[in-house]
């Protein structure tokens, strides 16, 4: 509870203790809460003998009024007119107070949210979060823990009506720590714990937070890989499903945790869940692509077995290129996206083509050479793949430009053309053909080192050794 001067500022408490003086004509006397002066009316006035009275705004003591105890007029209607007073300028305070607070926690809520709205790495949001709360409560362990499968409902989500559905309680199981950031963030990253059991259990199933002062009074906690003594766990809340927990471990103020800490977490906690599962489902569904693709290049290559698995390994060997150069992140991604369908073309080129053991003549070689164009129209189709599909359209071209189908050359060529054109020759080197062995890693690079600047870009060539040493280490 504030005090009196806390709740009035001097110079109005002054032209209110007039008023009372005026009235009553007597000098009136404010005093602290410990009986120390705070203001007369008239100031200055000789101490003189008081009869003084407890102040209370809301019942609770804030101060004392005094008058002179040979004259005590008015002073009982003193008090309950500044208590009425005060009161007001309590309320208004209060309600600043929350103004701010909520002005606080919205800017907060705000940033974090700006800073997770492009974020689609479950692991990235669940840092951004941890450091976040790291910033605003200060503890010695932060864990955003999850359930093992967060996104298990997307089949449903895009399930076609003949498919078993997916049970409703499927997020039971198991809770592991994503990431932690604080003093035992070693000893808390290691953590997995029973969605069913314990004190992080309780809360992933309730969906209420909960804090204690002393875990060692709750037979629930199920202890941790550090010590705790106070702790705060809020749910991780989406559609209303729990998908994992924010576990906090003693402020490093040694302070418990208020309600105020319940609130603002609970607040970051939902614009974490949603993050994560958006995340999730993202990665889930680029997950599906890539499967798809897979699936797709190998039945292409099924038609073939000197080939089956081409299109797998040139992906592998494009990123680790990619990597070396490094290009890591999205680029990477749907560079190995563009080699695992780099030739998808072949599905328009017929089979006994492209099975042919003997030599192809030149309206066989002219279908062969349709299939990087091919491939780009079949990839264009689908939404923001048109980067991907224009790289599958060049990647048979030379550096020199004497390749097909463009015919362009060196830095007209994207970048993962020239990265894929490696890989692909590499491969095609190091695998059995019916009319020969395959060549050994080394002997497949000697040849590719007498084609760079013809066929290969020399800027990559050495990007490209240094990827193929760290496959043949594999
Ligand atoms: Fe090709």
């Amino acid at each position: 509870m504030p005090s009196v001067s806390d709740l009035i500022s001097k110079g109005r408490l002054k032209q209110i203790l007039r008023h009372y003086s005026e009235a009553f004509n007597v000098p009136v006397f404010v005093l602290e809460e410990n009986k120390r002066l705070f203001l007369s009316f008239p100031e200055g006035v000789p101490e003189q003998e008081l009869l003084i009275k407890p102040l209370l705004v809301r019942d609770l003591p804030v101060g004392h009024v005094g008058v002179p105890s040979e004259e005590p007029k008015g002073l009982d209607f003193i008090i309950r007119n500044l208590s009425i007073i005060l009161e007001q300028g309590y309320e208004i305070e209060s309600l600043s107070a929350e103004v701010v607070r909520n002005y606080e926690e919205f800017s907060l809520l705000w940033s974090l949210s700006s800073k997770l709205a492009s974020v689609l790495d479950v692991r990235k949001v669940c840092e951004i979060t941890a450091n976040e709360v790291m910033n605003i409560c200060p503890s010695k362990a932060i864990t955003i823990m999850l359930v093992e499968k967060i996104s298990s409902d997307i089949t449903s989500t895009i399930r076609q009506p003949s498919l078993p559905t997916v049970d409703a309680g499927e997020n039971k199981g198991v809770l592991s720590a994503k990431v932690s950031v604080g003093e035992y963030a070693a000893e808390a990253i290691n953590m997995t714990l029973n969605t069913e059991k314990g004190l992080v259990g309780y809360v992933f199933h309730r969906k209420e937070a909960l804090t204690l002062c002393d875990v060692r009074a709750d037979k629930r906690f199920e202890g941790f890989p550090y010590p705790v003594l106070r702790i705060l766990i809020v749910p991780l809340i989406v559609e209303d499903k729990a998908i994992g927990v924010i576990v906090v471990t003693d402020k490093l103020n040694g302070e418990e945790f208020f309600s105020t800490d319940i609130k603002t977490l609970s607040n970051i906690a939902s614009e974490c869940a949603v993050s994560v599962k958006k995340a999730s489902l993202f990665s889930e569904i680029r997950s599906m692509l890539f499967s798809t693709a897979e699936a797709f290049s190998f039945a292409i290559e099924a038609k073939d077995p000197y080939t089956y698995g081409h299109s797998k390994r040139v992906s592998e060997m494009s990123v680790k290129i990619a990597r070396q150069m490094g290009l890591t992140g999205d680029i990477s991604t749907w560079i190995r996206l563009a080699g695992l369908l780099h030739d998808i073309g072949k599905i328009g080129v017929p089979e006994e083509i492209l099975c042919k053991i003997e030599r192809l003549n030149s309206d066989e070689m002219s279908k062969v050479r349709e299939h990087p164009v091919i491939g780009a129209r079949v990839i264009e189709c689908i939404n923001n793949l048109s980067e991907v599909a224009k790289w599958i359209y060049h990647h048979h071209e030379k550096y020199d430009g004497s390749g097909y189908p463009g015919g362009i050359a060196n830095g007209m060529i994207p970048l993962p053309s020239r990265i894929i054109a490696l890989a692909d020759v590499f491969d095609a080197l190091t695998s059995d053909r019916p009319y020969r062995k395959a060549f050994a890693a080394d002997e497949a690079t000697k040849i590719m080192k007498e084609a760079v600047g013809d066929h290969f870009d020399p800027d990559l060539f050495e990007y490209f050794e240094k990827a193929m040493r760290d496959w043949c280490h594999e």
